[in-house]
């Protein structure tokens, strides 16, 4: 039984088969294709609000020729404390898949060992597997092979977003700038977890610098509050919100700490010349970005919202092959 539920565990030649499967089917979108899911149903359970994520998988479901069952988590018994266990069991006997956005990474892997049936991480508070994998496929699409090249996230370096970036990194062989302060970076331990080595601090004018490689793949992580510096060179500026969802008790902090970790255009100045900007959006203008940069950079942000939809049916195209 295959799941997608993190790319923590998700292979090198996985993650590329995933990736070579969207190109074809966005190729073909509106021709008359192979409908592997045909006679079954497959629910959607959301703890979390969603526009990109729900509606891309419930058109590539329906497209792959799935029912869909959307199941608000606060509407099902779930909500009222149902065990996910229980819930797990008795839709693995109803449905023929699960696609899940919840809070706790835990809670997906509980689902997926009980459910017994292809299950989806479709966003927790650790990870953003589906994302990332679109936004990978977004640059190659645009940039060819994304190995060697310099990806710079910037803003709340501590979220789901750049933890599965961290895995795509160390997996893909590029190098992952992220530039936070130092409250919101990642913690070494998903460093280690991601296979990086050597990680070592170093000081610098501008504070404290942390670096890891990953001999075998060729990735390299880099750890900084310094945001200059960490755009220099890169072929990519990427951004997520500075409050998460869940997060919300904490906003006024956060954006009093994350204040200036923005992409504007000042920083695309200082990466390679035709850089792209990406955003997993929703955008918030004047925060983790501003409007000129944002709307400048639209064509591609839009791009790389859509390719959800292509990117999601060549993972569910692979979880049931
Ligand atoms: N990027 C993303 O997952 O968007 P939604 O929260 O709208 O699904
Ligand atoms: N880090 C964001 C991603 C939204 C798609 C969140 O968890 O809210």
């Amino acid at each position: 039984m295959k799941h997608l539920l993190s790319l923590e565990h998700l292979s090198r030649v996985d993650m590329d088969a995933i990736l070579t499967a969207t190109s074809d089917i966005k190729r073909r979108r509106g021709q008359p294709g192979p409908q592997p899911l045909a006679g079954q149903t497959w629910a959607l359970i959301f703890a979390k609000s969603s526009t990109r994520t729900r509606v891309s998988f419930e058109v590539g479901l329906r497209e792959l020729g799935a029912n869909v069952m959307f199941l608000s988590a606060a509407d099902i018994q779930l909500g009222r404390g149902e065990p996910i266990k229980d819930t797990a069991r008795v839709l693995g006997r109803m449905v023929h898949g699960v696609v899940f956005r919840t809070f706790a990474q835990a809670d997906v892997e509980e689902f997926a060992r009980y459910a017994n049936i292809p299950t989806i991480n479709a966003l927790t508070d650790e990870e953003h597997p589906c994302q990332i994998l679109t936004d990978i496929f977004t640059f190659q699409e645009q940039r060819g092979p994304i190995q060697g090249k310099v990806v710079t996230f910037v803003g709340d370096g501590a979220c789901n977003v750049p933890a599965s970036w961290i895995f795509a990194a160390a997996k893909l062989g590029f190098e992952l700038r992220i530039a936070a302060p130092k409250e919101f970076q990642p913690p070494l331990s998903l460093l280690e977890r991601a296979g990086f080595n050597h990680v070592h601090a170093q000081q610098a004018p501008t504070g404290e610098v942390i670096t890891g490689t990953l001999a075998a793949t060729g990735g390299k992580i880099v750890l900084t509050a310094d945001l200059q510096n960490a755009a220099t060179g890169a072929d990519l500026l990427y951004t997520d919100v500075w409050v998460s969802m869940g997060k919300e008790a904490e906003a006024a902090e956060r954006i009093k700490v994350l204040t200036g970790y923005q992409i504007n255009q000042a920083l695309v100045k200082r990466a390679r010349p035709g850089a792209l900007v990406m955003h997993c959006l929703p955008a918030y203008r004047g925060k983790e970005i501003d409007d000129e940069t944002f709307e400048a950079h639209a064509q591609t942000i839009f791009d790389e919202a859509e390719n959800r939809l292509h990117t999601q049916k060549a993972i569910i195209a692979w979880l049931v092959g």
